[in-house]
């Protein structure tokens, strides 16, 4: 089984029910032959409408240009020859650009909604580098503190408990680098000085030795990424493989990083029990990671592919295009939709 979630899919909110296909067609071939006959103001009202209606059903933009083009010859085809052509063509166009306001409105609220994920996901980046530097900082510091205190309290103790007290010196050594090492994971600096491909190896190295899982790191990547792109992409695999020690119960997982065309490309692999992907994402409940990793890959224009199957272990594949606009802000102006939805 598999599953592809584009970057760009919106799904239509709408509740109202929209006519089946060919009835739809046919309302749109008499709207615009009503207004190529009339004109005036409520056949493009009507449009507005049939292009709201036919965005609820689910149709897309080329589907939209075949209903036009039809209506158009089909209105071509009946006027009389005494019309000119060229200005029935631009008079229909009009009727056209009404009936997709609805389409240009989505695409723009889809616009805004990414850049509003966008600097969500910048927001919680900023709050996982506090706490990776508290963790780090703070929780390291009060360590050595207790470090030194407890060297302090084994020197006044009997010799034979003295050498007990250094097993538990040698458990708090461990909790410590425990605790940097975490620090780092959080917010690897390598990530931000040598890159996505370090980051990624030294997730893995830590991710297998806490979790037995066998680790591997392919990849071919030279090139330094935009930081949003190598963020995103870090935070994707540390969920990719949290999901595999939660689920799978795998014993391999395969990391795989590379450029395709213009696109940066990475795919976690793991042999265990698998999954049915369209399921879990059409029960509506398919949990926060998945989820997750798709508002990342919505902000980013990129793309989810999961194939699995039970005992078949599963593959997440992700792409996002390499070149991002670090400031994708939507501050171009807009032109604004003549009717309201
Ligand atoms: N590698 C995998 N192997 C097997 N099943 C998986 C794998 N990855 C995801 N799943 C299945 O997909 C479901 C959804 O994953 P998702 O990451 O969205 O949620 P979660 O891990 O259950 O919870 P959360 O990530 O919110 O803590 C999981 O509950 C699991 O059933
Ligand atoms: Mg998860």
């Amino acid at each position: 089984m598999e599953a592809t979630i584009n970057g760009t899919d919106a799904a239509p909110t709408g509740t109202d029910t929209a006519p089946p296909r060919n009835e739809f067609e046919r309302e749109y071939a008499r709207a615009l032959g009503n207004y190529l006959l009339n004109g005036g103001e409520a056949p493009l009202e009507e449009a507005y409408e049939l292009g709201r209606q036919a965005l609820t059903a689910g149709e897309g933009v080329l589907a939209m240009a075949h209903f036009y083009h039809d209506a158009l010859a089909a209105a071509l085809h009946q006027a009389p020859a005494r019309d000119d052509p060229s200005a029935t063509v631009s008079k229909a166009a009009q009727f056209f650009t009404e009936s997709m306001s609805p389409f240009e409105m989505t695409h723009r609220a889809i616009g805004d909604a990414n850049t509003a994920l966008r600097k969500l996901n910048e927001t919680l980046e900023e709050e996982v580098q506090r706490i990776a530097l508290a963790l780090h900082d703070d929780a390291g510091q009060l360590m050595v503190a207790v470090h030194l205190s407890l060297d302090e309290a084994i020197r006044d103790m009997p010799p034979n408990v003295q050498a007990r007290m250094s097993g538990v010196k040698a458990l708090l050594g461990l909790v410590e680098e425990r605790i940097r090492d975490l620090s780092h994971e959080l917010r690897p600096a390598m990530l931000d000085h040598l890159g996505l491909v370090p980051a990624v190896e030294f997730l893995a190295a830590n991710f297998g030795q806490r979790t037995g899982l066998h680790i591997t790191v392919d990849s071919s990547l030279k090139g330094s990424l935009s930081p949003r792109l190598a963020i995103s992409f870090y935070r994707i695999v540390q969920e990719a493989l949290t999901n595999v020690r939660r689920h799978a119960h795998a014993t391999r997982v395969r990391i795989q990083i590379g450029k395709r065309g213009p696109w940066l490309r990475c795919q976690v692999a793991d042999n265990g029990v698998g999954f049915d992907p369209a399921g879990t994402i059409s029960s509506g409940h398919p949990g926060l990671g998945l989820v997750g990793i798709r508002e990342r890959l919505n902000a980013l224009g990129g793309k989810l592919r999961i194939q699995s199957a039970q005992g078949r272990g599963t593959k997440v594949e992700i792409t996002a295009p390499l070149h991002q606009r670090e400031h994708a802000d939507s501050d171009t102006p807009r032109r604004r939709p003549s009717r309201s939805a």
